[in-house]
């Protein structure tokens, strides 16, 4: 199994052995469709299959802290099913929401960034944060743990229900995890409801950008040109946008980034680590545009 170490984060993946669902050998190994059946309520609880067991090292001392994970990719994802539901054999999550039940490497790098560099602890203390589809959520609750408040972790409903019982296991306060399917009048409302109609200062987004999967990017580009712009006279927003992202065949980044140039953001590449890439955006002065 992966795992994540590095001076400041160490990620190791767990599976509880009085887990309610077959081990991740039977899931591997079997290829038991059936075997992958999850109730969709019980990812998040207590009695959540797997968990990844992160400790983060913050100013000089270690703090764990386990986030409810289930290793969905491991199954035929289309092959995850609800056994309560009318049909049991339908699909859940077949809109690519499986992904967000596992943390992806390049949420991990963001988190080590976060952890690392003296100027982002600084940065995230008192900021305020979002992330979008944030699948377990990370990279917010490690900006939780630095200090920024309030901290919206953002995905679709059963994806977010996961992360909210993930701030609420490890009593990250500042946090929360909220509801967010990607659209324009929704992205007003959450800033408006959450963030006081102000831009968040940050704004992260880890993996989000795949086309094969979650269709083309402009979506997120135009959520981001949204949720970027609501700004009050005395607030200007926001300081920065975070995007990460893992190299894949016809993932579209290319044609994500020159959107995102075409409507007014900057665009730097921060690091770049095997097939992760992180990327910081934030306005062009001046240069506002529309996501075509
Ligand atoms: C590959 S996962 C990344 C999860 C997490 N950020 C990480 O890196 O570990 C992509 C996430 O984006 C979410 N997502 C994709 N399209 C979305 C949409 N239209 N609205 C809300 N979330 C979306 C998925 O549900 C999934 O949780």
């Amino acid at each position: 199994m992966k795992t994540h170490t590095s001076e400041h984060l160490t990620v190791q993946y767990v599976l509880p052995p009085d887990s309610p669902l077959e081990s991740l050998f039977c899931r591997i190994i079997q290829k038991d469709v059936a075997k992958g059946c999850i109730d969709p309520d019980l990812l998040g609880t207590d009695t959540c299959r797997d968990a990844a067991i992160v400790r983060v090292c913050v100013d000089g001392s270690w703090r764990e802290i386990r986030v409810p994970i289930f290793m969905a990719h491991l199954v035929n994802p289309l092959g995850l099913c609800d056994p309560e539901a009318d049909n049991p054999a339908a699909p859940v999550w077949a809109d690519g929401s499986w992904t967000g039940t596992l943390l992806w490497d390049s949420a991990a790098h963001v988190c080590e960034l976060m952890l690392a560099q003296p100027c982002w602890r600084a940065r995230l203390r008192g900021a305020s944060c979002l992330e979008l589809g944030c699948g377990l959520g990370l990279p917010g609750m490690v900006a939780s743990l630095l200090g920024a408040a309030p901290v919206l972790l953002t995905d679709r409903l059963q994806v977010a229900e996961m992360a909210e019982a993930g701030c609420r296991a490890n009593s990250l306060k500042g946090a929360r995890g909220v509801e967010f399917d990607w659209d324009e009048a929704a992205a007003r409302q959450l800033v408006a409801d959450h963030f006081g109609g102000r831009a968040p200062s940050l704004i992260l987004a880890c993996d989000c950008i795949f086309e094969p999967l979650f269709g083309e990017a402009h979506l997120l580009l135009r959520m981001l040109v949204v949720l970027a712009d609501a700004q009050t006279t005395v607030i200007p927003a926001p300081e920065i946008v975070i995007l990460a992202l893992e190299r894949r065949p016809n993932d579209g980044v290319e044609s994500f980034f020159a959107l995102a140039e075409a409507a007014g953001f900057e665009v730097h590449v921060l690091l770049q680590v095997n097939r992760v890439v992180v990327v910081e955006m934030w306005w062009r002065s001046g240069g506002r545009g529309a996501v075509k």
